[in-house]
């Protein structure tokens, strides 16, 4: 009982303010408004900035809903204001009244009203008495920060435009100079790998692992190279069995070793290599991969060449020109094989960018071509990359061959051009190698590696100097272009070292320039013709 009362108690209060709260309300909307009220008096008021109407009536609007009105107008020989009350449901001069709910009355001009006509209209009390005409200052202000802001405005157009039309021009041009030779012909590609002969690649994922539980039967010989992350040996992959005590038979092979703490090289290594598609001319043979768990090594067995790496090679020879031709063509064309999402049949393959390019990572085969190893930096520019993988693949690489990209750690992650573009320039500095122990650039000097002034591993910051800050790259002295076909070999290195990745040229334009370039490798075979270029004829080779 006491319950109900003290519910009914709180009902009935709650029911009775909300009565009385209504009533308030409906009190102070009813409330009519004071405007000032004159109608049409002459005035003095100039129509700009702020005028005070002379009305002294001020006057309780008629209706509810009216709000302060006052009008300016000029004609010829008067000026006026109104003072009025209007409702804004309806027009006043056939003009709805817009503004209404202002506290201040800020005047509009309209035109064609037969005179100059400046409306206003707001809600406060009496507030039609003080009018604002809008500041013919703040309209010149704008307009001189408009006049000042267009032709600057033009001018950065212009300029973005220009800079951005250049940018794609020198793009197009660094494409399109690369004309279409005779289509490069790999088909004679093929792998030492016995198990593998006569196989069409099919597969992209040849396996080569060796999962046998016997492991080659493989006699190590001599140390060949020493690396980062693993030695090379010279090894004897013996064949069968020795017949009645002769000789036994034996293929010389390269066995890479690596300690068990180097396993994610070996891993990377021997996961490039195991894609069949890889499989090319001037890219080093791969047998198998092996975990030799009694040594504690990993090991990958490759074809071998004896004539050892090109820095090597470039220290101990002078070239002549057909030799140029054969090293760097092989190279170009190794390195586009890489760079390829295409295989020769034009089946998909996946592209590789091998970031690490340089003279002692370029085997040189007997008959002078070159074939690409270590792959242990190599990555695979496909949809497989992990984000990680990404974000490590920075700055990787030897100082002395980084592209100023990177260098500054500012390679475009997102474009998987961008890793092709730098291996590109590294390439470049391998060109201009070639050149330098070239016999048909005249004096040949002891071989430098590019940047030689830098002492023997230069670090990324001394490299940043020379590159980045200084723009350096490798002498190309007038003497060394006397020569028609290093002329052009020096042309492309120039455009492959470009500062700006996007405007170098692709290592499968390179190769076709090489392969337009073979009339001048003809030319300099026939020794006594009379079209020999200068330069071969006296050259002296060291070989
Ligand atoms: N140095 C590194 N790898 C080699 C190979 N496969 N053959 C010869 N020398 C090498």
């Amino acid at each position: 009982m006491e319950l109900l009362r003290f519910s009914v108690f709180w009902c009935g209060t709650i029911l009775f303010g909300s009565i009385l709260l209504e009533e308030a309300e409906s009190s102070r909307v009813k409330i009519r408004k004071l405007c000032k009220f004159c109608d049409e008096r002459a005035t003095n008021c100039t129509g700009k900035r702020t005028c005070k109407v002379d009305c002294e009536i001020t006057a309780i609007c008629p209706d509810v809903q009216d709000v302060c009105v006052t009008i300016w107008r000029k004609t010829a020989n008067n000026t006026t204001f109104d003072t009025v009350c209007h409702n804004p449901a309806q027009r006043l001069h056939d003009l709805a009244l817009e503004d209404y709910n202002n506290s201040k009355c800020e005047m509009k001009e309209v035109v064609g009203m037969g005179s100059q006509f400046f409306i206003c209209s707001c809600s406060e009390e009496e507030c039609n008495e003080n009018i604002f005409f809008p500041s013919a200052k703040e309209a010149q202000v704008v307009a001189v920060i408009m006049v000042s802001l267009v032709p600057l405005l033009v001018v950065a157009v212009v300029v973005v435009t220009f800079f951005y039309f250049y940018r794609v021009c020198r793009q197009r041009k660094a494409r399109s100079k690369c004309k279409r030779g005779p289509p490069l012909d790999f088909s004679d590609a093929h792998a030492i790998m016995t198990d593998e002969e006569g196989s069409d690649s099919s597969s992209t994922h040849a396996n080569n692992l060796n999962h046998n539980t016997e492991l080659l039967p493989i006699e190590l010989d001599v140390l060949v190279g020493k690396g980062r992350f693993a030695e090379v040996y010279k090894a004897k992959l013996k064949q069968g069995s020795s017949s009645s005590g002769g000789e036994q038979a034996f293929e010389t092979v390269a066995v890479k070793i690596f300690s068990y703490e180097e396993y994610a090289s070996w891993k990377n290594e021997k996961e490039i290599f195991s894609d069949a598609d890889l499989r090319h001319d001037n890219v080093l043979h791969f047998l198998t991969a092996e975990e030799r768990k009694v040594q504690r090594q990993y090991w990958l067995i490759t074809a071998f060449h004896p004539r050892g790496n090109l820095q090597e090679y470039l220290i101990h020879h002078v070239i002549d020109w057909h030799d140029l031709w054969v090293l760097g063509s092989s190279l170009a064309a190794g390195v586009a094989h890489l760079h390829s999402d295409h295989t020769t049949c034009g089946r998909y393959k996946v592209a590789l960018a091998h970031r690490d390019i340089k003279s002692s990572n370029i085997l040189v085969k007997s008959d002078l071509t070159c074939c690409l190893c270590d792959f242990g930096l190599a990555l695979r520019l496909d949809n497989s990359l992990s984000v990680e993988e990404l974000a490590n693949s920075g700055q990787v690489g030897t100082a002395r061959y980084m592209a100023p990209e990177v260098l500054e750690s500012r390679i475009n992650l997102e474009n998987i051009e961008s890793f092709k573009q730098a291996d590109v320039y590294s390439m470049a500095l391998v060109l201009w190698e070639m050149i330098s122990r070239c016999s048909a650039i005249g004096e040949v000097k002891e071989y430098e590696p590019p940047f030689g002034n830098l002492r023997e591993n230069p670090c990324v910051e001394s490299m940043k100097d020379s590159v980045l800050r200084d723009r350096g790259r490798p002498e190309i002295p007038d003497s060394w272009i006397s020569h028609t076909g290093i002329q052009m070999v020096c042309a492309s290195i120039v455009e492959c070292w470009d500062h700006d990745p996007e405007a170098r040229v692709t290592a499968q334009c390179v190769a076709e320039r090489f392969y337009d370039m073979e009339y001048l490798d003809k030319l300099s075979e026939c020794s006594d013709s009379e079209e020999k270029i200068p330069e071969e004829i006296s050259a002296v080779d060291e070989k």
